[in-house]
């Protein structure tokens, strides 16, 4: 059995924290409430745009973490065959759902329910793995990189995602994140630079091919005072203004592939 990354008591709290908020997670994906949302809404197009440049699209991917499952349809849409994990039930059954929403065929064995370290996937090794708002929950992310090479056959590919540690809005003070921001019981998220994710990477066996860092988003204030509109337009001026000066290091996300060495 491999080893785990959370105790038994993180684990009940990430559960918890994402079956009570899974609606809203799903729901962001279609009706974003907050500039945030667009942020996440851009890391899915950016992952799935880093994995078609160093995946051929019939290849067989984990999504870890699939939470509602629209980073699923979004690869099973380009061609390749996904299987996903996640710890919450109401995720899994919200992915079952909008799977046979978009019409696409899965089989109950392709959802696993449980935590990633434990899981049986019957399967593998797989040619790539998506990992999307996943690496920040858990307290060994070493462990869970070394569990991600092992799943993956030499070669393969790694599509990792995680908050940036000095975002403007952190600095700023400003953030309310993802603590308790969609409901249920609030989590410690780490947080990562582009050195700090290369470490991390390099010291389990990967070698990091590609980076994107994007969004400046969380600015509850302007938000509350201009709403999602106000938020919509700070978020594309900063980021018109990050093409020309080096603002990206402050931006709230990284997006990073690395293959299996
Ligand atoms: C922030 S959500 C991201 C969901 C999805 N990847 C997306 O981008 O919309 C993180 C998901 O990871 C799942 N998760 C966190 N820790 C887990 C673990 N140890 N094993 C399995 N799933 C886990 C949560 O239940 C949640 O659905």
């Amino acid at each position: 059995m491999p080893e785990k990354s959370n105790n038994d008591s993180q684990l009940r709290d990430i559960l918890s924290h994402f079956d009570q908020s899974a609606k809203a997670w799903n729901d962001l994906y279609t009706l974003p409430t907050s500039a945030n949302d667009v942020v996440l809404q851009n890391r899915l197009a950016f992952a799935l745009e880093l994995l078609s440049n160093h995946l051929p699209t019939d290849s067989t991917v984990l999504d870890v973490g699939c939470g509602p499952g629209i980073d699923a349809i979004g690869l099973a849409r380009r061609g390749y065959k996904v299987k996903c994990v996640d710890i919450s039930p109401q995720m899994v059954g919200l992915s079952k759902r909008n799977f046979a929403d978009c019409g696409l065929i899965y089989s109950d064995r392709d959802f696993v329910v449980g935590d990633f370290m434990q899981a049986d996937f019957g399967t593998g090794p797989f040619d790539g793995i998506l990992a999307l708002g996943f690496l920040e929950y858990q307290t060994d992310e070493l462990a869970v990189i070394r569990r991600f090479r092992e799943l993956l056959r030499p070669g393969g590919v790694l599509i990792v995602s995680g908050p940036i540690k000095r975002s403007l809005s952190t600095l700023f003070g400003a953030t309310v994140f993802i603590r308790g921001q969609r409901g249920g019981k609030s989590l410690t998220v780490n947080r990562y630079s582009v050195g700090r994710m290369t470490q991390l990477l390099a010291a389990s066996g990967f070698q990091v091919k590609d980076f994107v860092r994007h969004g400046f988003a969380n600015f509850p204030l302007v938000e509350k005072n201009f709403g999602l509109k106000g938020g919509l337009w700070l978020q594309g001026f900063l980021t018109k203004v990050s093409r020309f000066l080096p603002i990206k290091t402050f931006c709230n996300d990284i997006v990073v592939a690395a293959t299996r060495i």
